[in-house]
Formats: C-alpha cells, structure tokens, sequence
C-alpha cells in the first residue's frame, strides 16, 4: 500500500519499483529523519494542530522506531519506497489512527532535504576532525623531523635543499583549508527547509523558526520553492570532499615516488604496506595508491550530481534523490581514506641520511650563490648567468662547482662556506620560507590553527536535544 493509494489505487506497475525505490540506501538518513519528524511533531503541538497527548504518542513512536533502525530490528517491507515512507508506515502501525497526523503541512520534498543536510552536518563535522588527526601527525612528523632535509622539487627535478618538515607542513596547510571549506559549507547549508511542504508552505500555522531552532540550525528557509530544490550543500560538499580526496592523493602520490628503490626516502611500516601474490620480495604501498585512485572516483561524483542539477525546473523533481549515493560514496571514501592515510603518514620513517645525501649535491646552492652575488651589489640577471654558466662549466669539464667557485675572483673562500651542508637552507629566514626558525614559526600558527578549526566544528549541531549522533 503506498501513500498515494487513494489516487493511484491500482498501484505502480511491479518493475518499477527496483527502479523507483531507494529505501536500499537512503535508510542511512533514518534516524536524522526522525530527528526531523520530532522537531515537526513538537512544532504541530506548538502550533496547536494536534494535541499535546497526540504528539506525546507520535514522539514515543519515533523514539521507538529510532531504536529499531539504530539497532538493526526495524523491518523494511517491499513496499516501502524510501525511508519516509517506511518511517510513517511503521509510525502509524505503532501509534495506531493518530499515525495518520505525523505528516501534517509536511511533504517529503522538504522532509528529504532536511534530513540530508542534518545527516551531512553530521559526517561534514566527523571528517574536519579527521582532517585534524592528519594534520597533526603530519605536524608530529614534522617535529620528529626537525633538523632533517631534503631535495626540494619543481618539475620533479631537484631544486634546492628543504627541511622534510617544511615538505610536509606544506601538505598539511592544503588541508586546513579544505577544513576552512568545510567549516564554510556548514555555515551556508545550516538553514532548515522544513516547514516549505511540497513547495509553497503551508495555510496551517506552523512556525519554521521554531523547527529550525530545535534542529539547531542557524535559520530557516526564505522561500519555499528554493528549500525544496536547493541542492547546492551536496554540490559544494562534493566539490569540498573531491579536492580534499585531491590532496590526499597528492600525498599518496609522493608516499609511492618516496619509497621507491630509486628514491629510498621512507620506509613504510609493514602494517600499511602489502605483500605480492607472486613476487616475494615485494612491499607495495598500495594505501597511498588506493587513494590517490579513489580521488578519480570523488571527482566523478562530483561532476556527475552537477549535471544532474543542470537545467531542473524549479521546484521539487525526482532527478534530485540522485543527491544521495553520490554524497555518501564521497563522505565513506573520504572518511576511510583519511583514516587510512593518518594511520601511513604517522608510521612513516624517513631516511634521513639518504635525504641528506640527495640534498647536499652542490646544485642545490646556485641560487644562493647568485644572491650571497647580489648582496654584494651584482644585479641578479648578472649573478644568475654568472653562476649558470660555472655550473655548465663544471658539467663540461668534470669538475666541482666548488673548485671553480673557489678560483673566481667575486666567489672565493667566503662565498664557498654557503657550500657546506645545511648552511643555505639556514639562511631562507623570510616569513613562511624554508628555514628551521620559520619552519618553527609556522608549526606553531599552524598548531593554534588546528584548535580553532576543532572548536568551529565542535559548534555545528550542538543543539539542545543534542542528538546529531547516532
Ligand atoms: N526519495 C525521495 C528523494 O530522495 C524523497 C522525496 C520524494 N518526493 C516526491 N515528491 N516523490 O528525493
């Protein structure tokens, strides 16, 4: 029996209800259509459309179908086409006639909206925390690493000597701001629809604000028709999830390049390494592949819900419960991505003196060459040909650079001492460059950064009836 019955009474044909019904994955919003359907029932009691007995009775039914769905014992029927549906069907089976008053000035285009954006502000919150737990195991590594260095690339060539935590802090400031996105998505999609009915309110007295405020959102909808077929929060979070799975896979990327025999920079722990079904020698890191992989997969879901969205009439249309499978892959694949990577970023070990080693090649001091030149007073143009063409000359005649920095009357004794190992990298102490003391000076910005980006999350969803968890 559908909703619809006294409509369609003869029901729809059978092979469509495959194609129809989502119930198989959106029974993951249950309990926050609950929550959704408390707030509305406290809302109908308030506005005095149904008793205060009456809304007793639909809360203890909600309250128990709640359990049954967090523990696994609600039974879903054949006929229940998505989880409102089957919601109000069991609701009414526990509650008896008063079931019938549940849906009162709701619809399920506003009750459909309302439940994903509390089921999204929920996993939005759970995955900035994940974010932090990798920033700060990037950060751990960080001051583990603190004296150690390393090549600095630019197309992937080595380009000048950078502390290893400078490299890795990099990382780690590309994902406070995918944190600082997320912590903005939130802001804008905190706003309820609930109350906007099919599409134009409702002639019964309800009060939006109130719902709004018991859902521990910011503020309700300014216009019906937008509520229900405003999908911009899943767009946005798709985009938020796919560049941030983007970065995730710039960091697997450099796992796998880094623990190759040719680069030999880290040794990943065994327990997030795998073996080969054949070759027994074989340590792959297929976590940091599996993820830079699975970024391919969160951009898809991100163009594809964009089409979708692309040329629909307002208001409410079907094509929109395509919102769902996309935005829970990218929330799953993201959340166990971070984890896994949290878990590979913080086992990590760095050979330090193989990094060494691929730092101090002579090259990587060029360019301070030409400005220890420039604070002589040689214009830089100047002092960059100066020291290319003794680098093209060393290379030519099989010689060091630093004999032939030696023997040049403006370089000598004094400019060689920059040649020693370490001593460049020392000297970048410009804000935000890749020095130990700014290194140091970022880690702590960066480290306060984090607390307040916790506490920016921790604020969403802190609402009275504190059920945003389940
Ligand atoms: N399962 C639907 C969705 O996800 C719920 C809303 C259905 N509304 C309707 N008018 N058919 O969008």
């Amino acid at each position: 029996m559908t909703l619809w019955q006294s409509r369609l009474p003869d029901g729809a044909a059978p092979e469509l209800d495959a194609y129809s019904s989502s119930i198989h994955f959106d029974r993951r919003l249950g309990p926050y259509d609950i929550e959704g359907s408390l707030a509305h029932v406290n809302g109908l009691a308030k506005a005095g459309i149904i008793s205060n007995e009456e809304a007793q009775i639909l809360v203890t039914a909600l309250t128990h179908v709640k359990k049954e769905l967090v523990e696994g014992a609600f039974t879903f029927l054949p006929s229940d086409e998505d989880i409102h549906t089957a919601i109000e069907r069991r609701v009414t089976e526990i509650a008896g006639e008063i079931g019938a008053k549940l849906h009162t000035g709701r619809s399920r285009n506003d009750q459909v909206t309302t439940a994903t954006r509390l089921l999204l502000r929920h996993d939005l919150v759970e995955i900035g925390i994940k974010i932090v737990g990798l920033c700060r195991a990037l950060l751990d590594q960080s001051t583990r690493l603190h004296e150690a260095y390393m090549p600095g690339y630019t197309h992937m060539q080595r380009a000048q000597p950078v502390p290893i935590a400078h490299h890795l802090l990099a990382h780690a400031w590309a994902l406070d701001r995918d944190l600082d996105r997320i912590v903005s998505t939130l802001h804008r999609m905190n706003v309820s629809p609930l109350g906007a009915g099919a599409l134009a309110g409702s002639s019964l007295p309800l009060d939006p604000e109130y719902v709004a405020s018991e859902l521990g959102f910011s503020s309700s909808f300014d216009n019906s028709m937008d509520a229900v077929s405003d999908r911009d929060y899943v767009a946005e979070a798709l985009f938020d999830l796919a560049l941030l799975g983007v970065h995730l896979s710039r960091i697997g990327e450099e796992i796998v390049i880094w623990s190759t025999q040719e680069f030999g920079f880290i040794t990943i722990a065994d327990a997030y390494a795998t073996g080969s079904s054949m070759l027994p020698q074989k340590k792959n890191p297929d976590i940091a592949e599996l993820t830079r992989g699975k970024s391919g997969r969160l951009l898809g879901n991100l163009a594809g819900f964009l089409a979708t969205l692309k040329g629909l009439p307002l208001a409410y249309n079907r094509d929109l419960q395509e919102d769902k499978e996309p935005l829970f892959d990218s929330l799953d694949q993201v959340s166990l991505a971070l984890e896994a990577m949290t878990g590979l970023v913080s086992t990590l070990s760095f050979n330090t003196s193989t990094t060494k080693q691929a730092a101090d090649g002579e090259e990587g001091v060029a360019v301070d060459l030409a400005e220890w030149l420039v604070a002589k007073g040689m214009p830089f143009r100047q002092a960059h040909g100066l020291i290319a063409s003794l680098v093209k000359n060393a290379s030519e005649r099989h010689l060091t650079l630093a004999e032939l920095v030696r023997i040049h009357p403006d370089l000598g004794e004094e400019a060689i001492s920059l040649m020693e190992p370490g001593v460049s990298l020392a000297r970048r102490v410009t804000h935000g460059g890749a020095s130990e003391v700014s290194v140091k000076e970022q880690t702590g910005k960066l480290s306060s950064r984090l607390t307040e980006r916790l506490e920016q999350l921790n604020g969403f969803g802190m609402h009275k009836r504190g059920e945003t968890s389940f």
